[in-house]
């Protein structure tokens, strides 16, 4: 059975689909009048797709050290060598660094053309491939360069989970517990198909609400501040969703020091991370200089200081100005 979601954003609303064999959908959700598919994914993805239009492949490397302008710009030569035009379709088919760059390439090339995603890893379907943000890293920090872009339709084929490294999978666990602590409950009981819809209903609700981040999208960002530094410092030895894990306990306990939550909401937080098999203490060889510098140079951090979105008596909120003292002995407690 293939679930339907919407997210809402007015004549530029789409479609999510999930469930097992979603990927064979794509020809129904191709835009009318495109003529050529351009098909961006990566060596080792297994899955292929039909868009029922003359379409051809574009391979990019992997990992987060490919997530770059160089790629986005070799990708955008190919469009054009292969006479792509702005009525015809980009598909990404791949996990969250495929829809990131092929996503940001489509926001470029001629100004805009668009894309559709096929999210074949966990963390892709539940956040990276909803929500039109694409981008790729610099070796400043991640994701530091990148546009808004809204897909013209989401796949999320489950069918695609059963081959993926167990690391992979853990990993979008990572951001599974993220939306547990944004509200969706019973995840964990959930069939996957269940739990992926019940994730990809948050994000199109908070999208729909607060589609550039002026407000209530940023809460998405849970956990990811630090999650980001620890990326860019340890040179991605961490996937993603494991380093949001471990940006998910420390956020609860930084709320803590500064009087916001009790232990109790600290025990949740790690409970919950050890229970999906993520860690929560920081790994080596990420130095507390270094975490700070790169929270300095976050997307949210403003004048006023670094910014994290912190639990409190109202829930989560965004909260600028924090105190780097805080930060400092918060990560002292995380070795
Ligand atoms: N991954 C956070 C967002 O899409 O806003």
């Amino acid at each position: 059975m293939v679930l339907e979601l919407e997210v809402p954003l007015a004549d530029r609303s789409y479609r999510v689909l999930v469930g097992s064999g979603a990927r064979h959908r794509l020809g129904e959700v191709i835009p009318v009048g495109a003529a050529k598919a351009a098909v961006v994914t990566q060596e080792d993805i297994p899955w292929t797709v039909d868009a029922g239009i003359d379409q051809r492949t574009f391979l990019i490397d992997g990992g987060e050290d490919a997530k770059n302008m160089e790629t986005v710009e070799e990708l955008c030569r190919g469009f054009a060598r292969w006479g792509l035009t702005r009525a015809d379709v980009v598909v990404a088919v791949g996990g969250g660094m495929v829809t990131d760059v092929a996503g940001f390439a489509a926001a470029l090339y001629m100004r805009g053309v668009a894309v559709v995603h096929v999210a074949t890893t966990l963390l892709g379907q539940v956040d990276a491939a909803i929500g039109g943000k694409t981008g790729v890293n610099l070796p400043e920090g991640k994701n530091l360069v990148g546009a808004f872009w809204q897909p013209s339709a989401v796949l999320c084929d489950i069918e695609t989970l059963g081959t993926l490294p167990e690391r992979e999978y853990r990993s979008g666990r990572g951001e599974m517990a993220k939306y547990a602590f944004l509200g969706v409950e019973g995840l964990r009981d959930m069939p996957l198909d269940e739990a992926v819809a019940a994730c990809v209903a948050c994000k199109a609700r908070v999208v729909g609400d607060d589609e550039r981040e002026s407000g209530g999208r940023a809460l998405l960002n849970y956990g990811h501040t630090l999650a980001h530094a620890i990326e860019t410092v340890g040179h991605y030895n961490l996937r993603h969703g494991e380093a949001v894990a471990v940006g998910l306990v420390f956020a609860a306990r930084l709320a803590r020091r500064l009087g916001r939550v009790g232990d109790d909401r600290v025990e949740e937080h790690e409970h919950l991370v050890r229970s999906y098999d993520l860690p929560d203490r920081l790994p080596e060889g990420v130095e507390a200089p270094a975490l700070l510098a790169a929270m300095g140079r976050d997307k949210k951090a403003t004048a006023r200081g670094l910014t994290f979105v912190l639990d409190g008596p109202a829930g989560l909120q965004v909260v600028t100005g924090v105190d780097p003292e805080a930060v400092t002995a918060t990560l002292a407690e995380m070795r």
